[in-house]
Order: structure tokens, then sequence, then C-alpha cells
């Protein structure tokens, strides 16, 4: 250190110019500085120079120059604490960074937004009409998103509301980019898309990759040639007297082949003849689909309903697909179950192009908390393996789950066991680390309290709010709602139009809110698209709130309790007990003191159940909620659990033994994770 160097003299100058270094040189506030110490900053050692030794003499004032601060930086009672705090900072660091990269080490996956809440599916026709002409709207589910609130739910898919002429009422799409005036505009849209995403509630649009509606744009480019759109959708030469290039079927009856007189060949509809198929072999159609996702990404959507995604491909060599039965003559093959559908779904090509438009919604879904949510819709009866390749691979993600509608067949046999055979048709087949999900109702599907039968609608809710995974909930399952009757002049849906028992009206009746005028639903004029439930005075929203022991109440109860306890949505799930009438199961979470024993009863008689073998039961269940009220708080000595049919029961014990190590093969966990009580914390063990 050089004062020379550093241009000394000049700063020196300044210095002795400056008041407080004349305070320092007269003996001023640095005259404190004692004897000693001023003899041992003498004896550093600067340069032998002149300047240099005048340094030495300074003691520290304000506003001292660099080099008299050096100076005095060097003694050791600057230098050793200095140093001191040096390495405590270097070791708090060090620290610091260790335990965070242990706790993330540690920490399993948060939960996603929906894995955390249960779907809630709005019938936008259905549930509440805001200006009066009989049908549901985007203003009237704008009205009603505190109900969503009401029951802790917060992800809500809506069915399709684009434009459209109305033949599968919105599933017959004529515009993707736009709104039916019968729902509303894009403003009405934009409106309820920003207040729900104010009040914390996600939205999920159907979409419909498979078909367009007959009076789409592209279609009527295709039918005209227009060289673009000429391969938009499937068409094939055909005789016009007798439209059938092959057997292959409708999923509404009869063949999928219809002639157009324009193009003059024939186009295929999976569905309805007004819902001609897209050729998604065509890269031009894949890129239009690409760019409609990418539209409602764009505007904010939080994830998409996949619609009949297993008819998005078809053989390219058009032949016949073979008969369930080969006896039967040809032309009496007219129903989708008369065939083995090799050639019209799930041929191999689908999963790459849903992982192509998985791929384009991941790029949505990078900001914090902007996940992009995917649920492909696909009903593969007994080919569950089918279903579980919606969920991609551990490397390629696909859609976050493919609904689960297995427990649509509960009512084919309402027992323990068949619960249990259902519940675990999903659970044996669904892939490692998956998540599972649930669907007890749907607009397609006959109402579950319907089919099953009004005394299980409760213990069928409560089910699907215990197991593992996100449950569905169609609106008014949250009441208990039944189907309505319909006459054959009635029938609104065109697949009930030549068989009034295939129609699906009589689960989309209008929403029951209270016991007013068209229960709610539309209260401007009397006119509601189909009747209301004839039960509407009791079973209605409002109602029910005000009655604790309501299947409302219930619901909110076991979301709640869902929500709220670790066991129900990190914790293993394991099989206790099936049998003709009890299908029992539980929820423990290692570490986690409170466990949940489920007891539900799906048969037909009271009964009385014996679960002494369960060691890791205690001797005493307490009943935390049963579905008949006056059941709460009982308590049962475990070899004698009593429920009546459609009770269902929820048992909280304490315990630290777990269930699940000796009982491997009877237990499922998504993402195995273990709770530290102590801080409350889960960790990964
Ligand atoms: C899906 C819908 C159903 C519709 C069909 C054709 O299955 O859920 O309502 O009719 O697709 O789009
Ligand atoms: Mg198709």
């Amino acid at each position: 250190m050089s004062a020379r160097k550093d241009g000394g003299p000049m700063e020196l100058g300044e210095s002795i110019r400056n008041p407080g270094f004349k305070e320092a040189a007269d003996g001023g506030s640095a005259s404190s500085v004692s004897g000693s110490e001023r003899r041992r900053s003498s004896a550093v050692k600067l340069d032998a120079d002149a300047d240099a030794q005048e340094y030495t003499q300074v003691k520290p004032y304000a506003g001292m120059p660099k080099e008299v601060l050096l100076l005095h930086s060097s003694k050791a009672r600057y230098r050793v604490p200095r140093e001191i705090l040096f390495w405590l900072i270097v070791c708090c660091t060090l620290a610091l960074v260790a335990v965070t990269i242990t706790i993330i080490a540690m920490s399993p996956p948060c939960l996603r937004w929906w894995q955390i809440t249960p779907v809630y599916q709005v019938y936008p026709r259905s549930f509440r009409d805001s200006d009066g002409d009989g049908v549901g709207d985007l203003k009237g589910i704008k009205e009603k998103l505190d109900h969503f609130l009401d029951l802790n739910i917060k992800a809500v898919w809506i069915s399709p509301f684009y434009r459209s002429p109305m033949k599968d009422f919105g599933y017959d799409v004529e515009d993707f980019r736009d709104i039916d005036p019968l729902f509303g505009n894009m403003k009405d849209f934009e409106e309820l898309l920003a207040e729900m995403h104010n009040k914390g509630l996600r939205l999920i649009m159907d979409f419909i990759p498979n078909h367009t509606s007959d009076r789409h744009r592209w279609f009527n480019l295709s039918r005209t040639r227009d060289p673009h759109y000429e391969d938009y959708y499937v068409w094939t030469d055909c005789d016009p007297a007798s439209p059938k290039p092959n057997n292959w079927v409708s999923i509404f009856g009869n063949s999928s082949w219809t002639y157009d007189e324009v193009r003059g060949q024939c186009y295929l509809h999976q569905f309805l003849k007004e819902q001609p198929d897209l050729n998604l072999r065509n890269p031009d159609v894949v890129q239009e689909i690409k760019d409609l996702i990418i539209f409602w990404l764009e505007k904010g959507v939080d994830g998409f309903r996949m619609d009949a995604v297993k008819h998005m491909l078809e053989a390219a060599h058009l032949r016949d697909e073979p008969q369930v039965d080969p006896d039967l003559p040809p032309e009496l093959v007219t129903t989708e179950w008369d065939l083995y559908h090799d050639y019209t779904t799930s041929q191999v090509g689908l999963h790459d192009m849903l992982r192509e438009f998985r791929a384009e919604m991941d790029t949505y879904s990078r900001e914090p908390g902007r996940y992009r949510f995917m649920v492909t819709e696909s009903y593969d009866y007994e080919e569950v393996e089918k279903t579980m390749m919606y969920y991609g691979t551990p490397l390629v993600k696909e859609s976050d789950f493919p609904f689960n509608f297995y427990l649509l067949d509960l009512p084919h046999n309402t027992s323990g066991w068949w619960a249990k055979h259902l519940v675990d048709l999903w659970m044996s087949n669904m892939p490692r680390g998956q998540w599972p999900n649930w669907v007890v109702g749907n607009h397609d599907r006959s109402r579950i309290g319907s089919s099953a039968g009004r005394i299980y609608v409760r213990a069928i809710n409560l089910m699907l709010l215990t197991l593992p995974g996100t449950p569905t909930t169609y609106y008014g399952e949250e009441i208990g709602m039944e189907n309505i009757n319909i006459t054959q002049s009635e029938v609104q849906d065109p697949a009930g139009k030549y068989n009034v028992s295939l129609s699906r009206d009589p689960e989309r009746s209008p929403m029951q809110w209270n016991d007013e005028m068209n229960a709610g639903f539309n209260s401007i004029t009397n006119i509601t698209w189909l009747p209301v439930h004839p039960d509407y005075e009791k079973v209605n929203v409002e109602v029910q709130m005000q009655d604790k022991g309501s299947v409302l109440s219930q619901y909110r109860f076991l979301n709640a309790l869902r929500q709220s306890e670790l066991p129900f949505l990190r914790g293993w799930f394991c099989y206790v007990l099936a049998d003709t009438d009890v299908f029992s199961y539980l929820r423990e979470l290692d570490g986690h003191k409170e466990a949940y024993l489920v007891v539900i009863n799906f048969g037909k008689a009271s009964t009385t159940t014996d679960l002494s073998a369960i060691q890791e039961l205690p001797e005493q269940l307490s009943v935390l909620m049963s579905t008949n009220p006056a059941n709460d708080g009982k308590v049962f000595q475990k070899s004698r659990v009593q429920t009546e049919p459609g009770e269902g029961l929820v048992i909280r014990y304490s315990t630290y033994t777990r269930f699940h190590p000796s009982h491997p093969a009877e237990c499922y966990v998504s993402e195995k994770a273990c709770y530290l009580e102590t801080i409350g914390i889960l960790y990964k063990c």
C-alpha cells in the first residue's frame, strides 16, 4: 500500500484541510485513543517515507480517507471480530443451504389444486337461468358461485357452451371460439372467469376434439372440397342409395355414415349425423385443435375435460368391425354393443396426440399456481387397462387422470363386496404413483340416487369423499337430486328420440335451489327446458342448508374433513372388510395419531360387523359421523359395529400402530409421506 502511488500527498493535503483531521491532530475526539494504541498504530509498517510516517500518527475519525481506514482496520481488535463474523456468516449460510436442501429433498411434493378439491360438474342448460328463457346460462352460473364456496369446492367443470345448433346440446360445436347466445356472449364468459378467479375457483372447459357440428365452417369448406379443408373430415365413396361403406355404427345407433349430396361422398360420424368426425390423421386438423386449446388457455381457463377421446382416430382401411355375435344378420347390427370396436376406438396414435395437447398445456402451466389440468373421458367398460393408458407414462404425461366411471356400476349389485370390487378395479389397475378419481354421475348417466336407490345417496357421497383421490360431483348430487320422469313427448335428448329409455333428459333436470317457483332455477318466467323434479320442495339447497342432518350438510362436513385431515388427502387407503352388506376401509398416515375407519352398509339388511380380527383397531370405536345423524357419537365394541342399509359411518380413532405395514397387499398410497407431529410437517419416508 503506497500512499504516493495513490496520490498520497494530495490526499494528505486534503485531509489536513479536513476539520476532522485537524481535530485529530489537535488531540480532539481522537485524543481518547490510548497511548499504547497510538504506539501500536505507529508500529504498523507502511512506507518508509515521511508521508506514510505521518499516517501512522492519525486516529480514526469520521470521514477519514481510505488509507487511514485501512490502517486501523488491520489492527487485531478490528480484524479478529471481523474474521469471526465472516466465518460465522459463512457457516450459517452453509448450514442454511444444507437445511434447505434437506427440507426440499425430504418434502413430498405439494398437492395440486385438482387433487385437493372435488371437481363439480355444471350442466349449463340446467344450473341457473338468469334471463328467464328457460335455459341456464353463464350469468346464472356467476350468480351462484357462492354455492361452490359453501361446499368448499374450488374446481368447476362446465359442459360445453360454445356456439352450437344444440343438436346434442352443445357437444356439436359450430364455432369453438364463440359462446352460444343461449348461454351469453364472450364478455359474459370473461366476467364469469374473472369472478371465479377472484373467488379462488378454477374453471375447467369441456373440449371436443373428435367432432364438430355439421354447421361448422370447416365442414362446409370440406364438403365443397376447398383444397385446404378437403381432408378435414373422414370422407369415403359410397352408394347414395345404401350409404354404408362398412358396418360401423354410431354411439347413438345405426350406421355411422351419412351420404352428403354436396360432395357426393359419405362422411363418418361416431355420434349424431350432425356431428361429423374430424380427420385427426390430417396434421392441419391437429394444429387447429392445438390452436383452439391455446385460444382458451390464453383466455385463462384452468383446464379441459377432453370429450370422447377414444373415438378420435379410426383405422384408415375402413374394414368391417367384427360382430360380437357372428351369427347376427349384418343388417341387424345397429348398436354399439353389436360390434367389437377394433377399428373405431383407441387406435394407435391416439395417445401421442393427447400427449401433444398436454405438452401445449404444460407451456401454460409454468407460472406458480397456474397449472392447467386435463381429464379425459373414455368409457372402456371391462377394458380398464385401456383407460389407464390416459395417465401417460412416468416420462410422458398425458391426462392428470382419466375419469373413473366404474362406480356408476354400483346399482348393478348394491352390496359391500361389489362396492369393493369396483373400487379395486381402479386401485389395482392404476399405474403406480398416479392419482385416483371417482365419478358417481354425469349428464350421460342416470342419477345414482335413482339407479342405486335413494337410501344409498348419503352413503355414496360418504364413500366418494373418503376414498383416496379426487371426487367428482355432478350438480345436484350434493343435495341428493334424482332423475325426473320423461314421457316420449317430452324428450329433448336426441339419444332418446327413438327410444325414451335411452334419453339422458332425466338426469338433466333444473338444479333445485329453493322451494320457490321452478325451484329457483328460473325466477323470472315459468319456463324450464325440462320439468323440475317434483321433490324440489324438500330437496333443495336452501332448505338443506338450514338442516344439520341434510344430505347437503353431510356433504359439506365430509368435504371439510377430507380437506383438513391429512390421512384423507395424503394417507394410506386400506381395505378392512367386504361382505354382502358392508364395505369397510381405513385411512391412516404414518406419524399421524388420528386415523379413520369407514364402514358402509351397501346391502339390504341391518347388520352387525365383527372387526375384532383387526388388531390395529382399538376395542371401542366411536362414530364421528353417521349418515344417520342419530348415530353421531355412538360408541361400538369393535366386535359389534351396527349399520342399517344405506348407512355409512366415519369412525375416528387414535393410535400410532399402523395397519398398512402388516397388510401391504390390502393398502395403497399415491405418494408415500409421513407426518412429524411435533412440528406438524410432512416428510418423505
Ligand atoms: C360425450 C358427452 C356426451 C356427448 C358425446 C358426443 O360422451 O359426454 O354428452 O353426447 O360425447 O359429443
Ligand atoms: Mg373420430
